[in-house]
Formats: C-alpha cells, sequence, structure tokens
C-alpha cells in the first residue's frame, strides 16, 4: 500500500538515457526540485519515517545529500553533517575510499562531527552499487561504534527496500 504522495514524486524525476555515458539510465531529481508540492512531499515522507527515532545526526552525501538532508535534519531536530569528496574539508578529517565502476573515489568527514553512541541517518538521493553508501556507514561507523546508519534516497522504489540495500551494499 503505497503513499499516494510517492506517485507524484516518482513522475517528477526524469530519466535521461545515455548521461553521463552510453548506457546509464540518470536519474535527475532537479525536475522534482522544480515542484515545490513534490519536493515537500519527498522532505516529509522522510520526517514522517524519522521524526522522533532518536536520531542526532544527519549525514548528507556530496552533492545530492546536500540538497535533501538540511530539511530533514531541521525537521527533526538533528544537525547536519556534510560527508564530502576529497580535500574540500579544511578541517582534520576522517576519510574512507571505495571503488567505483572505473577506478576509486573517496569521502571524507570532520573530525569531531559526529561523536560515539550517537545515532545517524544517511541522506543521499540514489544507491547504483552501494559503494558510497557503504563508505558513508563505514565512515559514521567508525565514530558512533554503532553500525544502525539509515539510508534515506528520494528515489522512490528504494524508499521501501532501503534495509536490504543497506544489506547488499555492505555484503558486496
Ligand atoms: C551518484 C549518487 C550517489 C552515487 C551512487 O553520485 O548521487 O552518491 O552516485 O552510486 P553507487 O551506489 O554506485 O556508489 P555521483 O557519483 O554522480 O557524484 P556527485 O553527486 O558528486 O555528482
Amino acid at each position: 500500500d503505497e503513499d499516494p504522495r510517492i506517485q507524484g514524486i516518482k513522475t517528477k524525476i526524469r530519466v535521461v538515457p545515455n548521461f553521463p555515458k552510453p548506457g546509464i539510465m540518470f536519474q535527475d531529481i532537479t525536475t522534482l526540485l522544480l515542484d515545490p508540492k513534490a519536493f515537500k512531499d519527498t522532505i516529509d515522507l522522510f520526517v514522517e519515517r524519522y521524526k522522533g527515532k532518536n536520531i542526532s545526526v544527519v549525514a548528507g552525501i556530496e552533492a545530492r545529500g546536500f540538497i535533501f538532508g538540511p530539511p530533514i535534519a531541521l525537521a527533526i531536530g538533528a544537525k547536519f553533517v556534510p560527508l564530502r569528496k576529497p580535500r574540500k574539508l579544511p578541517g582534520e578529517v576522517i576519510s574512507e575510499e571505495y571503488i567505483l565502476e572505473y577506478g576509486r573515489d573517496c569521502l571524507e568527514m570532520h573530525v569531531g562531527a559526529v561523536e560515539p553512541g550517537e545515532r545517524a541517518l544517511v541522506v543521499d538521493d540514489l544507491i547504483a552499487t552501494g559503494g558510497t553508501l557503504c563508505a558513508a556507514m563505514n565512515l559514521l561507523g567508525s565514530w558512533t561504534f554503532k553500525r544502525q546508519a539509515i539510508v534515506c534516497t528520494c528515489r522512490v522504489p528504494i524508499i521501501v527496500a532501503e534495509l536490504q540495500m543497506i544489506q547488499l551494499a555492505c555484503n558486496g
């Protein structure tokens, strides 16, 4: 029994074939952002789901987690922590490398942004291989000492499958 708002959100995500390379069906959330109702419905769905769940940290993955994460953080009364691509954060960082289809990338987080025992919600726009999410969970897990990070994504089909996706992401 799908929430009626989800169908509306789905129709606002533009699918662009063969971007940025042949064979990729790019899920473009900029068209969702152009519709204030669909954008608000997206945020509200996650707020309804995670409010009152004792989450003290919303961690957004660069770049599109920086769009969806902060409004969710404000609404559930959590702090926002950006997980950035390498060499962007000015303070002391911890880093987590991950494998991409071609090559490697890395996410970084400021030391001291998250404290032991905190509960984190990881926000991004979508999961493909799960490598990015897994790196984010490792970064947070090394500070919270809990592998309880939850993912939330605005790519609607994945909302339902989020926990299975985390397992897939972290077990390869
Ligand atoms: C996309 C997307 C996720 C990641 C998912 O980001 O926003 O962060 O890929 O892929 P994965 O599950 O295979 O790791 P992208 O690499 O395009 O980076 P950007 O947001 O900085 O453009």
